[in-house]
């Protein structure tokens, strides 16, 4: 039997953090021996929004090459490849607009949200407006039945479906509409100023982050807002600091501690700062000795990519190949 397909992609416009290592990553680590798995870098999606400047794209590429591989995704096991390399993606992406009404992707919150949040990029460019299509084509173009993602993404995988449909309804059942998968454990990360952890909201603690790193920007993490002094008692549920300490504590007895002890005003958030740093700097200590081992490799990671181009782009052109047909830009044979 054929295995289901999943395919996942991340932006090259940063480093990895902690958000990306719950909120996807881990799944990632799992569907790649059950199912046939594309991963990929989107680094025509970096372009929408970093157009004007765009020259970390290839260098964020390749550490997250370094960062996925460390981590655990193993190129053999998995399809590891760069969006640009398949060339296929914007064909479908351009077939896609032709059954895309405006107001569709008018409609998409992210765009929206983007615009208000993004104030140091021109975002007012085609390219970005058409993300979510470009998206919608990233998944199809494998015919992928899964797509592991965090839940700012769900109205991006329902966009998709809709697209599909209509596209099928036009021009023939073929294209797969696909299923989000979102993270049990990690499918809303903080970040230290209580946001969402995000490369552009400059709150991230990126998984490469040295110790002193690491100390340093715990330090500054927000803790239950309502808790100015120690002898105030704190809320956990709705503290930063808890919500990662609980993903990264080797100990949940010490997490029920801490818990209790911020609940009742026995403890400080200075004290449990310093416990939580400690335990995720040992928590990613065996991914810093992995990724230090590959970045001595020179070229490891465009390696890693011709090679997931290879083996990607059969598969891509067969489906951009069965949809030139339907289209009846060719003919069928
Ligand atoms: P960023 O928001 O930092 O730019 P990306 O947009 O590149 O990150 O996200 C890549 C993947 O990681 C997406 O599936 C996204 O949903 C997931 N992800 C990113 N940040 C978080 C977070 N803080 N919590 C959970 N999942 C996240
Ligand atoms: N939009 C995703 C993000 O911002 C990245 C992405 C691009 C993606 N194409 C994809 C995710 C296809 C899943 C499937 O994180």
């Amino acid at each position: 039997m054929t295995k289901k397909r999943v395919l996942t992609g991340y932006r090259p416009t940063g480093k990895l953090h902690l958000g990306h290592w719950f909120g996807n990553l881990q799944n990632m680590l799992t569907l790649q021996d059950d199912y046939d798995a594309f991963y990929f870098i989107a680094d025509w999606h970096a372009l929408t929004s970093d157009w004007a400047d765009t020259t970390s794209v290839r260098r964020f590429s390749e550490e997250m090459v370094l960062d996925w591989c460390a981590a655990g995704l193993d190129p053999d096991r998995c399809t590891i490849y760069r969006q640009s390399d398949v060339p296929e993606v914007a064909e479908l992406t351009l077939y896609f607009s032709m059954v895309t009404p405006l107001s569709w992707l008018e409609r998409v919150p992210s765009y929206k949200e983007q615009r208000e949040q993004v104030t140091d990029k021109d975002l007012s460019n085609l390219g970005f407006f058409m993300y979510p299509l470009l998206q919608a084509a990233d998944i199809t173009i494998v015919l992928a039945d899964v797509v592991p993602v965090g839940e700012d993404q769900l109205p991006h995988l329902e966009l998709t479906r809709e697209v599909v449909r209509r596209f099928n309804n036009t021009y023939g059942e073929y294209l797969v509409e696909p299923q989000a998968l979102i993270a049990k454990q990690g499918a809303r990360v903080p970040g230290t100023d209580g946001r969402k952890m995000s490369k552009s909201y400059g709150n991230a603690i990126f998984i490469s982050d040295t110790a002193e790193e690491i100390e340093t920007k715990v330090r500054g993490m927000i803790t239950d807002p309502a808790r100015k002094l120690k002898t105030d008692p704190g809320d956990p549920d709705i503290c930063p600091l808890h919500q990662i300490h609980k993903l990264v504590s080797p100990d949940p007895d010490d997490i029920a501690q801490w818990d209790a002890c911020c609940r009742a005003a026995e403890c400080g958030c200075v004290a449990h700062k310093k416990k939580m740093a400690a335990d995720l700097t040992e928590y990613l200590a065996e991914f810093r000795a992995r990724r230090a081992g590959l970045a001595a490799r020179p070229g490891y990671a465009w390696e890693v990519l011709e090679a997931g181009a290879a083996k990607a782009r059969p598969v891509t052109r067969e489906v951009v190949d069965t949809c030139r047909r339907l289209v009846r830009i060719d003919q069928d044979t």
